[in-house]
């Protein structure tokens, strides 16, 4: 048994959407998210700089007495899981391998598409990973830089954002892919435009589930899940706007952000 939180971080919220699948499969963990907002969204950024915010972030929450640290951002995880793992005592786990690994075991033609912003599909970190699993599948990716945007205006459906995805996924259909990873945190909030331009055909795989899986293994192996007694308490703590953090946080995740934590820089370590 082990008391302490799971910590998670993202470039901002898209986070979230990886908590709500944790929340679902471990409901008495407790939780600190950390939201990097005032410095996301990393995609458009330089890969040695979003690997040192993931060292940075991954130690602050360590600092913090996470049991567990879950890079729940793409991009960071591209650009620095290895060295976040390097750097900490605890686990770090990352959303690019579990979504590798459920995009092999999805397809039946092994031609699958990858999408997500510029820095996690310019690292090749997804690639690497299906290859890593099946040398033979043929993999075809695509940086999507707008749609990050339209989840954060809310702008989650209607003709514009369809039109938007239909331009970015018509190369990779055309390439044949039948699974597609959404290679994003905030895709699977357009799940419902990328599935209706997709078609039927196409998986679509996104780490959240995966990632949940993989942290109750983590978990359960060790013997560090909570007492089943006490309920969890979660902490959201962001570096950038709270207000807008606490209204986007509810499309994201739900009514738990209610409490929202501004977190300044040089970060240090805030009251428990
Ligand atoms: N969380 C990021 C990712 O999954 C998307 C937002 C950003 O560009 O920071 O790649």
């Amino acid at each position: 048994m082990n008391e302490a939180p799971i910590g998670i971080f993202d470039s901002g919220l898209g986070g979230l959407t990886v908590m709500k699948a944790v929340m679902r499969r471990l409901p008495r963990e407790s939780i600190i998210y950390f939201g990097d907002s005032a410095r996301g969204p990393y995609g458009p950024r330089d890969i040695a700089e979003i690997r040192r915010f993931a060292v940075e972030l991954a130690l602050y929450l360590e600092g913090l007495g996470v049991k567990i640290v879950i890079i729940a951002c793409n991009s960071a995880t591209s650009a620095g899981l290895l060295e976040a793992q390097r750097a900490c005592k605890v686990p770090v786990l990352g959303v690019v391998e579990p979504g590798a690994r459920g995009a092999v075991q999805a397809t039946l033609n092994r031609r699958i598409g990858v999408i997500g912003t510029r820095a996690t599909v310019r690292s090749r970190s997804y690639p690497r990973a299906i290859h890593a699993l099946d040398a033979g599948a043929r993999v075809f990716s695509r940086a999507c830089p707008t749609l990050v945007d339209f989840v954060e205006r809310g702008e989650v459906e209607g003709e514009r954002v369809e039109q938007e995805v239909r331009g970015y996924l018509e190369p990779l259909l055309k390439r044949g892919v039948d699974t597609m990873v959404l290679g994003c945190t905030h895709y699977p909030l357009l799940r419902g435009v990328i599935a209706g331009v997709a078609g039927e055909g196409v998986n679509l795989i996104s780490s959240d589930q995966e990632v949940a899986r993989e942290v109750e293994e983590n978990l359960v192996r060790r013997g560090f899940l909570r007492d089943r007694g006490k309920p969890p308490t979660h902490r959201f703590l962001f570096t950038g706007d709270v207000d807008k953090a606490k209204e986007l946080g509810r499309l994201f995740l739900g009514p738990e952000v209610s409490e929202v934590e501004r977190v300044g820089f040089p970060l240090r370590e805030v009251a428990g």
